[in-house]
């Protein structure tokens, strides 16, 4: 299959065909949602969360970003394949934002970069763009500011959040971004931002009125008990794994495997 490329985002959104996207931080679940058909894959900051086990994006760092995009982008034949600048990594400024991406894109293999915010990252954005990186826009609620926006809240409810929300997805579109996740945000807000922008919006928890959609696959596998709202589970997969190492540790303990199909005769 066709790789996918920075032009189809626009076209699929011209054609009104809708874009899938999942999280991923390795190449086994890379290779499986790639098969699969999903249009982009996320090596999201997420993976703080889901993968090494804190409870919020803020404490992963570049290094812990880089070789899970480089398994991604390996495993991915077909995918678009998007890593996440984490916290502390692109804020200062164009400058710093540009050494960061750069040295993704030269040690993962990726394709593009995204990070969190609206016109306070338009220098950043220029910049990357400039130097020919494609960067993906996040805006509504934006994890690596949880404490300053009081945890996960729908952002853009009322007319003026609204407001604010639509000019910082203007803002970032005309500065280059070549789509723009929308994360929990009231759907008519997100439909109308869709409407407004000539580049695909993602959503998550943003309604079906978005250019397309994106879940942390942990949320959509049905890996953990518990899962957000808007992440339906498409799959009991957590339920399913468990299953198979507690078939296999009784199996063990049993003396039942391994049996004569799974070892070598002399
Ligand atoms: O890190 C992540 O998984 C994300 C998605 C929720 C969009 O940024
Ligand atoms: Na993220």
């Amino acid at each position: 299959p066709k790789r996918v490329r920075v032009h189809h985002l626009r076209e699929a959104k011209e054609r009104g065909e809708r874009l899938t996207m999942l999280t991923a931080y390795d190449a086994v679940t890379a290779a499986i949602f790639d098969a699969a058909g999903v249009d982009m894959l996320l090596v999201g900051d997420s993976i703080g969360n889901t993968m090494h086990g804190h409870t919020t994006t803020l404490p992963v760092t570049v290094d812990d970003m880089i070789p899970a995009g480089r398994a991604v982008a390996r495993a991915a034949h077909r995918a678009f394949v998007v890593v996440d600048l984490p916290f502390g990594s692109y804020e200062a400024g164009p400058t710093q934002a540009l050494e960061t991406a750069v040295r993704v894109m030269k040690e993962t293999g990726a394709a593009a970069v995204k990070f969190e915010g609206g016109k306070r990252v338009v220098p950043q954005i220029k910049a990357l763009t400039d130097a020919g990186i494609p960067v993906v826009g996040h805006l509504g609620y934006t994890p690596q500011s949880e404490h300053l926006l009081g945890g996960p809240r729908v952002q853009g409810r009322g007319d003026l959040a609204a407001e604010h929300l639509s000019e910082d997805a203007v803002a970032i579109a005309e500065a280059g971004a070549v789509a723009v996740v929308l994360e929990m945000v009231p759907a008519p807000v997100a439909e109308q931002i869709t409407e407004i922008l000539h580049v695909p919006t993602i959503g998550i928890g943003a309604g079906a009125g978005c250019d397309g959609q994106v879940l942390v696959w942990v949320d959509m596998a049905g890996m953990t008990d518990w899962s957000p709202r808007f992440a339906k589970r498409f799959g009991e997969v957590g339920a399913a794994l468990r299953a198979a190492a507690t078939a296999y540790v009784d199996e063990v303990r049993a003396g039942t495997f391994p049996d004569a199909d799974h070892q070598f005769e002399k």
